[in-house]
């Protein structure tokens, strides 16, 4: 099964603060809809709650929650990763989009991850697990570093 992180993230880490992005750059967000429409995206409770637009429309979305009987329309909530993994697109990439609880969790299960490295340091509340660069290849960088702020686009394959 192929799970793809795809996330954007500071130089220290951070992703986000107060349940909400820490920047906003429109050319990642039309990225981040051009990558995953089509296909199964899966995120925790509060990342869905995050997005200003919910369900993302043209997805499949998979929401991980404890809560008891959590019923949301055309979603599919789910409390643990296994039960993920059973759901999840067996044919197609499934999209983990978020939060930093999620994204610790999938990193180990993780085939690919589109990164959107913010070329800052910020204040946040939510942080991406340390990433050890050397079990993954970059397999494309593309940056823009006349953006304020600053990044860089990377396509990371596991070794
Ligand atoms: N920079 C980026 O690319 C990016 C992307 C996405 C999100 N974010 C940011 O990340 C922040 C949210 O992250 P977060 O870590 O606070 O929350 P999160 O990962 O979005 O959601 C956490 C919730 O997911 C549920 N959950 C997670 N793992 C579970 C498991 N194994 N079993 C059952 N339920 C599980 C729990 O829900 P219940 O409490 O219902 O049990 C938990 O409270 C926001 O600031 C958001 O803007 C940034």
């Amino acid at each position: 099964m192929d799970i793809t992180i795809i996330v954007a993230i500071a130089e220290n880490n951070a992703i986000g603060k107060n349940n909400d992005l820490l920047w906003h750059i429109s050319g990642d967000l039309k990225r981040f809809k051009e990558i995953t429409t089509g296909h199964t995206i899966i995120m925790g409770r509060k990342t869905y709650l995050s997005l200003p637009k919910r369900p993302l429309p043209n997805r499949r979305s998979i929401v991980i929650s404890d809560i008891a009987n959590e019923c949301i329309p055309n979603v599919d909530v789910v409390d643990s990763i296994e039960n993920v993994l059973k759901i999840a697109d067996k044919e197609k990439e499934n999209f983990i989009i978020g939060g930093g609880m999620v994204y610790k969790q999938f990193l180990p299960l993780a085939n690919k991850m589109y990164l959107t490295v913010v070329h800052k340091e910020y204040d946040a509340d939510v942080y991406f697990p340390e990433i050890n660069f050397e079990d993954w290849e970059i397999q494309n960088k593309e940056e823009h570093l006349d953006h304020e702020p600053p990044f860089s686009y990377m396509t990371l394959i596991k070794k």
